[in-house]
Parts: structure tokens; sequence; C-alpha cells
């Protein structure tokens, strides 16, 4: 697989799955915009590690939930890095907690971040891709999305949500080359995942038929596969990458 020349804007890249995603698809000859939203430490380590590979990359401060804030990033991606053409959707939040106690603040971050997100980046980014008619936009949704899961109910409908929303858009863009794919992961070391129980990693690893938690790497390769040429003819699909937990 060969992305050299394409430009890559991947949310939530300072760490986890978008850090991940944004080394592989550097790897592979992409330049990156490493999206963050606090930790700016972090994303200039990702930065500095990826124009050490001899890519171009840079970092981009932006609040997800704030369409002006993500529309400036995608007009200063194209302004610095000359194009855009993968897009990864990867920014995400937990605010979790039974449905009785869940309160509405707490409802509206988690929607705003995870899903109105998704809509501001995927409209920002397909007015130039149209015109390029091509392009690869790649959604991180969630196993919870598509079984559920108590105490997540915020979580769940912002994955599920990014799954009605991709595949209606993949039908309205396939015309213009743009493929949109979801990847829903399972149960991923991350910092997300990180303060999950020891019952409650065991409870999740006796889901899964794979024995072990998957690493950001896993996600990693299914997206810089999402995003190549390899890949031109599979759109509006949602693939699982968690060790057989969903079948
Ligand atoms: N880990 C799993 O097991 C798992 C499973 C299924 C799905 N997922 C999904 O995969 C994605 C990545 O998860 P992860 O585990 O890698 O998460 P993570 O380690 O917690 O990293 C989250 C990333 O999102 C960024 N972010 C959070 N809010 C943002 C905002 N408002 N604007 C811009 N960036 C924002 C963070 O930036 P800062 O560093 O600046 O805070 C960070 O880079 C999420 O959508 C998550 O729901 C994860």
């Amino acid at each position: 697989m060969d992305l050299t020349g394409k430009v890559a804007l991947i949310t939530g890249a300072s760490r986890g799955i978008g850090k991940a995603c944004a080394v592989k698809m550097a790897e592979l000859g992409a330049n990156i915009v490493v999206n963050y939203s606090s930790n700016q430490v972090l994303a200039e380590e990702v930065v500095k590690h990826i124009c050490s590979m001899g890519r171009k990359a840079i970092a981009i401060q932006a609040d997800v939930s704030d369409q002006q804030e993500v529309e400036a990033m995608v007009e200063e991606t194209i302004r610095i890095l000359g194009s855009l053409d993968i897009l990864i959707n990867n920014a995400g939040i937990t605010k979790d907690s039974l449905l009785i106690r869940m309160k509405e603040q707490d409802w509206n971050k988690v929607l705003a971040t995870n899903l109105n997100s998704v809509f501001f980046t995927t409209k920002a980014a397909v007015r130039y891709m149209m015109k390029k008619r091509q392009g690869r936009i790649i959604n991180i949704s969630s196993v919870v999305g598509i079984a559920g899961n108590a105490g997540q109910a915020s979580y769940a409908a912002s994955k599920a949500g990014i799954i009605g929303f991709s595949k209606s858009v993949a039908k309205e863009l396939a015309q213009r080359n743009i493929l949109v794919n979801v990847i829903a992961p399972g149960f991923i070391q991350t910092d997300m995942t990180e303060t999950l129980s020891a019952q409650q990693k065991e409870i999740i690893l006796s889901a899964v038929p794979l024995k072990r938690y998957g690493s950001p790497e896993d996600v990693a390769n299914l997206a810089a596969f999402l995003a190549s040429e390899e890949c031109s003819y599979l759109t509006g699909q949602v693939i699982h990458v968690d060790g057989g937990m969903n079948m």
C-alpha cells in the first residue's frame, strides 16, 4: 500500500488509536494533520516522530465539537499541506453512567464530541473532496454502537449515530468517488480503556474469542487499507476490529 503525496487529517491523533493511524499513514507515505484537544505536548511528539520519517506533519488544536474550529482546521490543512485526501474521524470521549443518573449536560457533551463532530468535519472536508472527485472518509464507531452496553447509553447512541450517518453519506458521495467506511473497534488498549477496573477487563476479555485485547495498531492497519488505492470497491461498510466479539 502506498499513500505517497496524500494528506490525511486525523482527529484526536495525540494518543491512542488516532496516533497509531497517524504513524501508520505516515509510514505509507502520507503527510499528516495531527488534531488534538488539549494535549499539545503529546501532539507535538507525534508530529516530531512523523517528521523524522521524512513526511510533513502539523499539529492543529481544534475542538471537533465546534463547527467554526473544525472549518478553520480544514482550511488550514489545505492551505499548509496543499490537499485533503483522507479524513479519519477518530476523536471521542465517554461520560458513562446508568441512564437514571445520566446528566443532560454529559449526554450533550458526548453527542457533540463523538457525533456532531463527524457531521462538521465531513461537511467541511467533502466541499474540497467533491471538487477533486476523490476522497476517503473513515469513521471510528465502536462495538458499543452495535450491541449497546449498560452504563453507556450516550456513548452507544453517538457511535450508532456514526453508522447511520456514514451509510447515508456513502450513498450521497459514491458518485464523486468518495468512499465512506466505518471501523467498529472492540476493546483496544488505550487511555480510554485504562480506567476500567480489573474485574471489568476480565469480563470483557471473556467475551473475546481471540482472547486478547486489541492494539491501536490493529485498528490503524485496517484504516490504512481503507485509505489506500487497494480498497476501491468498498463503501458504506462497518468493519469490526474486535477479536471476534461481534459475529
Ligand atoms: N479504546 C477502545 O477500546 C475503543 C473501542 C471502540 C471505539 N473506540 C473509539 O476510538 C476512538 C479513539 O479512542 P482512544 O481509545 O484512542 O481514545 P483516547 O486514547 O482517549 O484518545 C482520545 C483522543 O481524542 C482527542 N479528543 C477528545 N476530545 C476531543 C475534542 N473535543 N476535539 C478534538 N480532539 C478530541 C484527544 O485529544 P487530547 O489528547 O488533546 O485530549 C485524544 O487525542 C474514539 O472515538 C473511541 O470512542 C475506542
